[in-house]
Formats: C-alpha cells, structure tokens, sequence
C-alpha cells in the first residue's frame, strides 16, 4: 500500500475544510429579509419531510448523530459540493451564453505555477497513467481570440487523489495556470485522471452506503478560465464512454461538457479539444448583480 492510498475522509475532509476558510471571502451583511426567507423555507423544508415521511425518534437520532459527525469528519465542503453546489451553479450561471460552468467541488487551490502554453503539468517523471494532450482556443462570444487567457486547471491522478489533499504527492502535482498564445490557443500535457470516489469512510460515505447509492465522479478535469473584461468561468471536462458520465453522485456533469478523447496523432496517448468561450463582464445589469454576489 502506498502512502497515496492511505488518504482518509477525515484528513481529505479537513484539509477541504481549511481550505475553504483560507481562499473564499464569506459575503457579509445578508440581509435579515433574505436570512428570514432563506433559513425559513430551509427549516420548512425539513419539518414538511419530517411529517410527510412521519419520521421517528429513531430516524430523528441517527440524522442528528450523522449530522455531528459530518462535522467532525470536516466534511461538510464534501457534503454541499456533491450534494448542493450544481444547483447554486445553476443560478449563478444561468444568463451565461458562452460556455457552460459547472461545479468547483472541494479541491481548487489558487496561484498554482504559472506556464505559457504548449505546457506540462508538474507531474511525478512516472506518473501512472495514459497521458493525454488538452488543446484548444479560449475566444469570446463573437469569436475573438483571447490571447493571454489564464487556464487554471487540476485534476486527480491515476489513482483519484488531488494534490494537497491526498498524503505523499508533490505539492502542485497535476495542478496549473496555463496562459494561451497570441492566437488564444493552448495545448497541455497531463495524464488522463481516473474516475473519482468519493471519501467511503466518512460521514458522507456512511451515509451513501446507508442509502444504497454510490460514490462516483466520472473521470474529469477541473478548470477556470479568465481573461481581463471577461467573466471567469469555472468549469469540468468529462470523457464520452466513462461510466458514470451519466450517473455522476455530485449532479456536475452537462452534455456539452462531455469530450471524446482521440488517439494522438503524433505521440502515445489520447487528446481532446475543447475551445473556452467566455461571457464579456457586465454586459447587462443582471450580470453586474450576479458578479457582486461571488467569484463568478
Ligand atoms: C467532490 C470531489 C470532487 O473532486 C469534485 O469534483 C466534486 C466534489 C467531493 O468530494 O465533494
Ligand atoms: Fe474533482
């Protein structure tokens, strides 16, 4: 057994839960309306399946046990990005017309290495793995090509663990900030991830295997793509004839996100395209509103 495959729920857990604290600004002052109206119906929500489904004491107890639990395995980034981003990625991205957003998930972590494009992620010199080459243009929604566009891109490695989060693995592996050429295009060498499960000794694996579902992310590149006057987009890439491209446990996966890998034409491996197509800021007021309320 190596060291990669001794990663635990709760150190995977905890290491997402400190880095959610260090890199994301909490928006203060809510206002009382909105907590009232938000909190309320969530409450509502809950009570309403309490008498519907008229839940035990039993069931009452083991929902706040796992609750308790959630918290002490630091999983709750794990719990809300598998469970309840795709829905707030959904709202937030739903005046885009370039291309399609798609959920973050836990493992993103800022000012990764800066390279210019054709790049290699930082990667072990053996790293298990197909290797496959990542290329295409990043444009703006008239087709402009944006030269000097930001890739930022991470993924798990042959065996589904992220850098950082995972013990063993060199700080940045398989983690970057790629900038296009002059033409908006880029081209980057990395290996083929492998489909990813989630943590199974956890809270949220209890709670999966309770319920009788199962774990799985299909296989998929995380990135955001930024350009100055543009709207960052933070996106996945998924592979066509993965398995759980169609059964994906964080809801994450959309068909225009779906690439069909090639063998490579000039090298061992496989290779996709795909070209980024970003939304210009504050083309209208509902876009102004919607870039004051986070990241996107
Ligand atoms: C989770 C992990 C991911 O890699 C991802 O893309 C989404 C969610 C998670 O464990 O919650
Ligand atoms: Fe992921």
């Amino acid at each position: 057994m190596t060291a990669e495959t001794q990663a635990t729920a709760a150190a995977s857990g905890a290491g997402a839960t400190a880095r959610f604290r260090e890199n994301k600004t909490i928006a203060a002052g809510t206002s009382t309306e909105r907590v009232n109206a938000l909190a309320g119906r969530l409450i509502k929500a809950v009570n309403d399946v309490v008498l519907e489904e008229k839940v035990s004491y039993d069931e009452y107890n083991a929902f706040k046990a796992w609750l308790i639990r959630v918290g002490e395995d630091g999983e709750w980034p794990l719990f809300l990005d598998v469970w309840v981003e795709h829905s707030v990625e959904e709202v937030a991205n739903a005046n885009r017309h370039g291309s399609k957003g798609t959920i973050e998930g836990p493992y993103y972590i800022p000012d990764a290495p800066v390279q210019q494009s054709p790049a290699t992620l930082p990667m072990h010199e053996d790293e298990p793995g197909s290797q496959l080459l990542f290329q295409g243009e990043v444009k703006g929604i008239a087709g402009e090509p944006l030269g000097g566009a930001m890739i930022e891109i991470w993924h798990a490695d042959d065996l589904g663990f992220y850098s950082q989060f995972a013990p063993g693995l060199p700080e940045w592996n398989l983690r970057g900030a790629i900038t296009t050429d002059d033409q908006g295009k880029f081209q980057i060498n990395t290996i083929q991830p492998a489909p990813y499960q989630i943590p199974t000794d956890g809270a949220c694996g209890a709670l999966i295997a309770a319920a009788g579902w199962h774990a799985w992310r299909p296989a998929h590149l995380h990135l955001k793509v930024s350009a100055p006057g543009y709207r960052l987009i933070t996106t996945q890439l998924y592979f066509e004839g993965d398995e759980h491209v169609a059964d994906d446990i964080a809801s994450a996966v959309k068909p225009e996100l779906v690439l069909v890998p090639t063998r490579r034409a000039d090298g061992e491996g496989l290779e996709v395209t795909y070209d980024f197509i970003l939304d210009p800021h504050h083309q209208d007021s509902e876009i102004a509103v919607d870039s004051s309320r986070g990241p996107n």
